[in-house]
């Protein structure tokens, strides 16, 4: 006790030790842990620098565009290239080197829908959830490649009990229970304008995740990253909940990862405008970096030459990363990344106890960016990727990026698929699909698992104004 009231009182916070003082019991002993879980000192640092000053975002004079590997190969070397990469990642999902990753910490304020996001219901016939898609596509690809693809999902202490309780309800989606792994990511003290941490309940500190950059040193805290040294793992396929077109391995990328001795890879995408919400990607000092769209100077974002955007290259945040990096990025359980200041409403009790709910923002929440990670890598690279077959996310309530949004484009990519099998699917003058269809991600993972479905499944083509699923 005599230590925290020290600390608390160094570091300048305490409106924290006046709450503790006035708990007893179970609040008592809650606050006190999530005290002493916080590193008072190195918080102070980082309100200085990030809360009492704004830290303005520096654009080194030589960012460059990043080159990638385009979608369709530039010659016959390069089409070899990739015939043996896909080759080389079927074979690493074969001989069980490959892990899913799926970040599901944040809150999907945007969204408007108050729960676990992965508990959102996205297809749109059936109305599965985000969780169910990728756990019944995780199935498919692992019965195809003949290996159970581990998965391990990061929560939050916000939708941690929210989501492990989900997935027992639903019986794991009929995957074996050992074959998930929940592990819950760090969290950031929301502060006031004027550096105080503020308290969201008598008991209890505003705490907010830490991005999704804690995710590689949840890993390691919760032993993830001997669980999947012990099952052979060597390669991680990562992506964000809120994309279900994502496939959740794909070979081509993990062979070509691996091929290219790289340590961190990303799929890439033509971004539609300039301003498109995607992270940037971009050089300098020779490393990859990408820079967030929303520190990307204007002039930059739209400089084109010969007509095309310069910075074309979009993230969608699709990644496969060795598990040795992430080793020795976490040694010694520490783990350097930038941090970045989001301001936001953050609600809190104030010194009487009464709860304020700000109209303007009044905090700042702390936060890392895995994608921080790249230029710390010796090697990376990048793959173009079509995105109608792999980026549909789930974001806004209405709109771009929404979950209506992200539900056309899932049908018109199983249209797609249909008709590939020689069903005619129905179109309007635009070339959409005039009917709404579902393929299952339990049976179907790509292209050729749907001709071979419908081959096995003969159906008539679906009527106009249809709305039909084929499980
Ligand atoms: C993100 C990327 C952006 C990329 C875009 C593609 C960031 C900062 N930017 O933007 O470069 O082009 O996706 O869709 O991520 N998450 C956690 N814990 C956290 C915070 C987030 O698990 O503490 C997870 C979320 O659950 C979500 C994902 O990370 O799955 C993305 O987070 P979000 O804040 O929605 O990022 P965007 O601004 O959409």
């Amino acid at each position: 006790m005599q230590n925290i009231a020290e600390v608390l009182k160094k570091n300048g916070q305490t409106q924290i030790l006046d709450a503790l003082n006035k708990l007893s019991g179970a609040g008592y002993e809650k606050l006190k842990k999530q005290i002493e879980e916080i590193d008072w000192d190195g918080l102070s640092v980082l309100i200085r620098d990030y809360v009492m000053h704004k830290p303005v975002t520096t654009i080194p004079d030589d960012l460059a565009p990043a080159s990638y590997f385009p979608l369709v190969p530039k010659d016959a070397e390069q089409e070899a290239l990739y015939k043996r990469a896909f080759e080389k990642g079927v074979e690493l999902i074969r001989d069980g080197k490959v892990a899913a990753l799926t970040v599901a910490g944040g809150q999907g304020t945007r969204l408007g829908f108050d729960g676990p996001k992965g508990t959102y219901p996205i297809t749109p016939v059936l109305h599965k959830t985000l969780f169910q898609y990728f756990a019944e596509s995780l199935g498919r690809v692992s019965e195809k490649y003949g290996h159970r693809i581990p998965w391990f999902i990061m929560t939050s202490e916000l939708n941690d009990k929210a989501t492990r309780e989900f997935f027992q309800a639903h019986d794991f989606f009929g995957l074996p229970k050992d074959s998930v792994q929940f592990f819950t990511q760090g969290f950031m003290p929301a502060v006031d304008y004027s550096g105080k941490v503020l308290m969201s309940a008598p008991d209890s500190i505003a705490l907010t995740p830490d991005g999704h950059g804690g995710t590689l040193l949840a890993l390691r805290k919760w032993g993830c990253l001997d669980r999947m040294k012990e099952l052979g793992v060597e390669y991680i396929s990562y992506f964000q909940v809120d994309n279900p077109l994502v496939p959740v391995a794909n070979p081509l990328l993990l062979g070509l990862h691996a091929l290219e001795n790289s340590e961190m890879s990303s799929i890439m995408l033509s971004k539609t405008n300039a301003f498109e919400k995607l992270g940037n990607f971009c050089v300098t000092g020779g490393k990859l970096q990408i820079i967030e769209y929303s520190d990307m100077p204007k002039e930059l974002a739209e400089r084109t030459t010969n007509g095309k955007l310069d910075f074309i290259a979009g993230s969608p945040a699709i990644h496969v990363i060795s598990r040795s990096f992430i080793e020795r990025l976490t040694k010694g359980g520490k783990l350097d990344l930038p941090w970045h200041r989001a301001d936001k409403k953050v609600a809190y009790v104030n010194a009487d106890g009464t709860l304020v709910k700000p109209e303007e923002p009044n905090a700042v929440k702390l936060e890392s960016f895995i994608f921080d990670a790249l230029p710390l890598a010796s090697t990376t690279i990048i793959l173009e990727a079509d995105r109608k077959e792999c980026f549909a996310p789930t974001k806004n309530a209405t709109g771009v990026d929404s979950a209506e949004s992200c539900r056309a484009m899932l049908c018109a990519r199983d249209a797609r698929r249909m008709d590939l099998a020689g069903i005619p699917v129905p179109r309007k003058a635009d070339g959409s699909p005039d009917c709404t269809v579902e393929l299952s991600p339990r049976k179907i993972f790509d292209d050729a698992d749907a001709v071979e479905f419908f081959r096995k499944n003969p159906v008539k083509a679906p009527e106009r104004g249809a709305c039909v699923a084929y499980e």
